[in-house]
């Protein structure tokens, strides 16, 4: 099966309701960890690699993983998507190596720190779009800018998010920008600010909506019921991975992350595509130290990549299930880039019109 488009998994996901975990990668292990959850439960997967993912792995190899695990798993649609793209450049060298969707992320300027204007970030954004639509791939854009709306200030754990404090306004994605910003540039998918940042440490407490504005996506979603919205930053940091992660002498203060309550809320409310990394790390690098505190003298690091993979996976099916991604990837035929491009260009997926990528069989 050819890769599918994030703009065709997310319409198929609109109109069956449910959401998608976009899972990071690096390595091989995550890649088989992921497609075995899915294969398990018939889940359409978004597999997405960030720059630092890119330049860890190389785009070669990171390539041909995909390919394999298509060829693993040809009954799994599975869309490959470049995380927080910066600049151009890198969603054009994304889309070289088959990429079927990119994120540019220009709510920042191209150092990853810097808040970019709005017409900076419209005009950046519109750019990609028109380049990834002439092949057919689709473009997720970012307004906001990812951050605390605790302490105001975003996350620098990943060497990316804004440096210092910012403004409750920067923090907050406004409803009538968001209107403005989509109809400007044409993206797939909208990702907004509404308090959830990059990294383990998001809430000191579980969060209400002051520290978690979930009313912003319902603002938004009311405003743009045909615009997939995309939540990021959204693991759980489930206390039980905290704990096993401590248990074997890890040191991570108590933290909390989204409570898959309300992203299922969040789903119920437009948000199509949800980002997880942290979550993935925590359950491998538990399993990491597990291993290396029960059985000292081991020196096989299959010994330690294969309980860690087994925990990926068991993360990897529970978000499946509760997002409600589970049984449907058997509902969809994927729809090649070239007529994805077709449709682009006679506007028929506009997304003020709402057009629909004929996603199911
Ligand atoms: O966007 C955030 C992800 O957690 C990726 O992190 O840049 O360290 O790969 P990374
Ligand atoms: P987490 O750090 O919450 O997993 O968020 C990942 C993310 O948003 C990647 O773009
Ligand atoms: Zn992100």
């Amino acid at each position: 099966m050819a890769l599918i488009t994030l703009r065709q998994l997310l319409d198929h996901a609109a109109e069956r309701g449910y959401g998608v975990p976009a899972f990071n990668i690096n390595n091989m292990e995550q890649g088989l960890a992921i497609m075995e959850a899915a294969a398990a439960v018939d889940a359409p997967v978004i597999i997405q690699a960030s720059r630092g993912a890119r330049s860890y792995a190389n785009d070669i190899m990171l390539a041909k993983m995909i390919d394999a695990l298509e060829e693993m798993y040809p009954q799994i649609p599975l869309c490959l998507h470049q995380d927080h793209g910066n600049e151009e450049s890198t969603c054009a060298t994304a889309l070289q190596h088959g990429f079927t969707s990119v994120m540019m992320d220009g709510s920042l300027m191209a150092d990853a720190k810097t808040p970019a204007s709005y017409q900076y970030n419209v005009d950046i954004t519109r750019r990609v779009v028109d380049m990834a639509h002439w092949i057919g791939a689709s473009v997720e854009g970012e307004l906001g800018v990812l951050g605390s709306l605790e302490h105001g200030g975003g996350e620098q754990e990943d060497g990316h998010g804004v440096e210092g404090e910012i403004s409750h306004d920067q923090l907050l994605t406004d409803p009538d920008q968001a209107v403005d910003f989509v109809r400007s540039t044409k993206v797939d998918a909208l990702a907004i600010a509404m308090g959830t940042s990059h990294g383990a440490y998001k809430f000191s407490r579980k969060p209400d909506g002051d520290i978690l504005a979930m009313r912003v996506v319902e603002e938004i979603h009311h405003r743009l019921p045909n615009t997939h919205l995309v939540m990021h930053g959204s693991s759980s940091v489930p206390q039980p991975l905290q704990d096993a992660f401590n248990q074997f002498g890890g040191e991570m203060p108590q933290t909390w992350g989204v409570p898959v309550e309300e992203i299922v809320r969040g789903i119920k409310h437009g948000v199509r595509k949800i980002n997880i990394d942290t979550d993935c790390r925590l359950a491998m690098t538990a399993a990491f130290r597990k291993v290396a505190t029960q059985s000292r003298s081991e020196f096989d690091p299959r010994k330690f990549l294969k309980p860690a993979m087994d925990g990926l996976r068991d993360l990897c099916r529970e978000r499946f299930e509760q997002f409600g991604t589970a049984g449907h990837a058997s509902q969809i035929k994927v729809v090649p880039l070239a007529e994805m491009a077709r449709r682009y260009r006679s506007s028929a997926l506009d997304p003020q019109i709402g057009g629909i990528a004929d996603a199911a069989e």
